[in-house]
């Protein structure tokens, strides 16, 4: 068994064992990846401010999302062909958050459907919706989702058309996927994955393939979206969906407080601040640079959750000091849903615990909730020993005049 200490153990294995189409579908981002590569780059940016002496007995990292019970503030968010990194992926995922102690989101475009994680949970597990043109359709998941005792309902508003992501046109991306030689070359090479995937009949979008009108194939995810998203979509539908779902209410894909606040006017019990992980608009700001001004600007009348970039408990701890009642990962749960199926989600939801509990002792803290911005330096709060551009003045012209 390999030692799994960090989210990069289960990110390595992942990619070793994961066929290329998805995994490359699961960790690109959208055209030049700039927002991607931001996402986490800004959380090495901020620092901790650590504190000593304090008495860091009794910790708890506990906390509430919507009003649950989380055993710390991370659910699993919403991702697409899950049950492509590893058979059954949504069902392992969903029991694996449920035995830790958080949400498990699962997204329309999943391989497992809304049933099929029912079946094989206890608790209530959380739906993100995307609204198709058929709206049909749109209102008979939402029933779906209120028959299988779903808890939450997560409206995503950031993907009405799809941001290219290079790698999946190239890889032919679909479920199943192109069977390009490429493909049926790579995917003959991860016969662990085969295996699994050969004992499931989950192998296409089954919240969606035979249940959408005329949908029997869905070709490339792409194709697909373009042809089914609605693109018309606008802030007036929002009250038929509420309505009809009638119940805890969470508004996803949210960067610009404006918009922030018109989804707090639409009676969002919460809205995450997200850049969809940066596979949609290339260019946007991280996350975490926006979350602030959301904070600001609606914090005192919806929760304010948080996704991007997260990949240690240290960025929990960031994003959590910095304002947001939740976060969610991503990319984390599905590297450790490829490298080792249901034990790699706890593989990755145990280190992401314990960087957070830890860490939050070394800031001086006992109680996720006491975290604050006063646990945070900022860039500009980093003294400068030797005055403002020290470093660069002194040794930048130093190496230059060596080199003439
Ligand atoms: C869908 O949610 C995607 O980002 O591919």
């Amino acid at each position: 068994m390999p030692v799994i200490t960090t989210i990069e153990d289960l990110r390595q294995l992942a990619e070793r064992r994961v066929p290329r189409v998805f995994y490359d579908y699961a960790d690109s981002g959208s055209w030049t990846e700039q927002t991607y590569r931001e996402n986490t780059s800004i959380f090495e940016k901020i620092r901790l401010r650590q504190r000593v002496a304090v008495n860091m007995e009794g910790r708890s990292t506990r906390s509430t999302m919507v009003g649950e019970d989380v055993a710390m503030p991370v659910a699993l968010a919403p991702t697409g062909l899950t049950g492509m990194q590893h058979a059954d992926g949504e069902i392992l995922a969903a029991q694996a958050a449920e035995a830790f102690g958080v949400p498990f989101t699962l997204s329309t475009m999943a391989i497992c459907s809304i049933e099929d994680v029912a079946a094989a949970t206890k608790k209530p597990f959380w739906f993100q919706l995307y609204v198709m043109r058929d709206r049909d359709f749109a209102a008979n998941l939402i029933d779906r989702a209120k028959a299988a005792g779903c808890s939450a309902l997560v409206l995503t508003l950031d993907l009405q058309v799809i941001g290219q992501r290079h790698k999946d046109i190239k890889n032919g991306l679909g479920a199943p996927p192109k069977l390009t030689p490429a493909n049926i070359v790579n995917i003959a090479m991860k016969p662990r994955w085969c295996f699994n995937m050969l004992q499931t009949h989950r192998r296409t979008f089954r919240n969606i393939v035979g249940h959408a009108k005329g949908v029997d194939d869905m070709g490339t995810l792409a194709d697909w979206t373009h042809a089914q998203f609605d693109q018309s979509l606008t802030w007036d539908d929002i009250d038929w969906i509420r309505e009809r779902w009638g119940g805890t209410f969470i508004i996803k894909g949210i960067l610009d407080a404006e918009d922030a606040r018109i989804a707090a006017d639409k009676g969002a019990d919460a809205i995450i601040v997200s850049n969809h992980g940066g596979r949609q608009l290339d260019g946007a700001l991280s996350s975490l640079t926006v979350l602030p001004e959301i904070v600001a600007a609606v914090g005192d009348r919806v929760e304010v959750h948080f996704d991007g970039g997260i990949r240690s408990g240290q960025d929990v701890l960031k994003a959590v000091a910095m304002g947001a009642k939740g976060t969610y990962i991503g990319r984390a749960f599905l590297y450790g849903l490829g490298a080792m199926g249901k034990s790699g989600v706890t593989a990755a939801l145990e280190v992401i615990h314990k960087e957070l509990d830890t860490t939050m002792a070394l800031c001086g803290r006992t109680d996720i909730k006491d975290m604050d911005m006063s646990n945070l330096i900022f860039p500009h709060q980093i003294p400068q020993p030797l005055g403002p551009g020290a470093w660069g003045e002194t040794i930048a012209p130093a190496a230059g005049k060596a080199a003439e």
